[in-house]
């Protein structure tokens, strides 16, 4: 069960229109068979149009968001079946913009995994603690109650993927020390054996947090670092398809 394939996952937040589609173009033609997963996850608006770019690449597309239910009055959201529809196979959930931006709970989180399992999307469930609770020496714990609470009881782990993102490492060109890396990494396995059995040893655990072509190598040899889920750098393909060769020699 330790034969985890690598993920390089791009977050693209809320940047990007049509135009930017030719960074994909790029990137496709410059990484025809990658050896490793690669994921871009745009904007709503582009997800079809990207998956439609990319019908003939193994390169995946997913989504930002989704809501817990599959259907209903709520006005602005999209449901996980939706990003399925437009071309979708994996959505980001709990990053920490949205629990801050929008007070998502990781209870709200566990609910839109759920609901992400049903429609069959894989879910990339982040966690990850800010400045002052590392400071505090709280960053195992929260982050520990962030992954017990984000993830449902009756979830398969096949349908789950862990992103570690320090909350003060995201677009800041801070990255957590390796040895840090490697201590987080290493308690979150042990959670998701805990959890999950055997399992719990195939899910992907991916570092997230100013990940750039420069630092990627040194944080991609970390054990138990099975891939990076990346902002900034994922918005060009000369930065992104760098990362992902980085990812490739790991
Ligand atoms: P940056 O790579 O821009 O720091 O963003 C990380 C992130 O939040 C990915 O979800």
């Amino acid at each position: 069960m330790t034969d985890r394939r690598k993920l390089a996952a791009g977050n693209w937040k809320m940047n990007g229109a049509e135009p930017d589609l030719a960074e994909i173009d790029a990137l496709a033609t410059a990484h025809p068979a990658p050896g490793v997963d690669v994921l871009v996850c745009p904007p709503a608006p582009l997800i079809h149009r990207m998956a439609q770019r990319l019908s003939e690449s193994t390169i995946d597309v997913g989504g930002q968001d989704c809501h817990a239910a599959a259907s209903g009055a709520h006005t602005g959201d999209i449901s996980a079946a939706m990003l399925l529809d437009a071309g979708a196979y994996y959505v980001i959930l709990g990053h920490s913009e949205r629990r801050a931006d929008h007070g998502e709970t990781s209870a709200d989180v566990a609910a839109k995994v759920r609901a992400a399992a049903d429609a069959r999307l894989v879910s990339i469930v982040c966690v990850g603690e800010t400045l002052a609770e590392r400071e505090d020496g709280k960053a195992l714990s929260v982050v520990g109650a962030q992954l017990a609470g984000s993830l449902p009881d009756d979830v398969t782990p096949e349908m789950l993927v862990i992103a570690y993102e320090p909350v003060w490492a995201i677009g800041t060109g801070k990255v957590a020390s390796i040895s840090d890396i490697a201590e987080m990494h290493g308690a979150i396995r042990t959670a998701l054996v805990d959890r999950f059995g055997a399992g719990g040893q195939g899910i992907r655990i991916l570092y997230g947090g100013s990940v750039k072509p420069g630092n990627a190598a040194e944080i991609f040899a970390v054990p138990d670092v099975d891939g990076a889920l990346v902002g900034g750098a994922s918005l060009t393909a000369e930065d992104f398809g760098a990362i992902i060769t980085a990812l490739e020699a790991a």
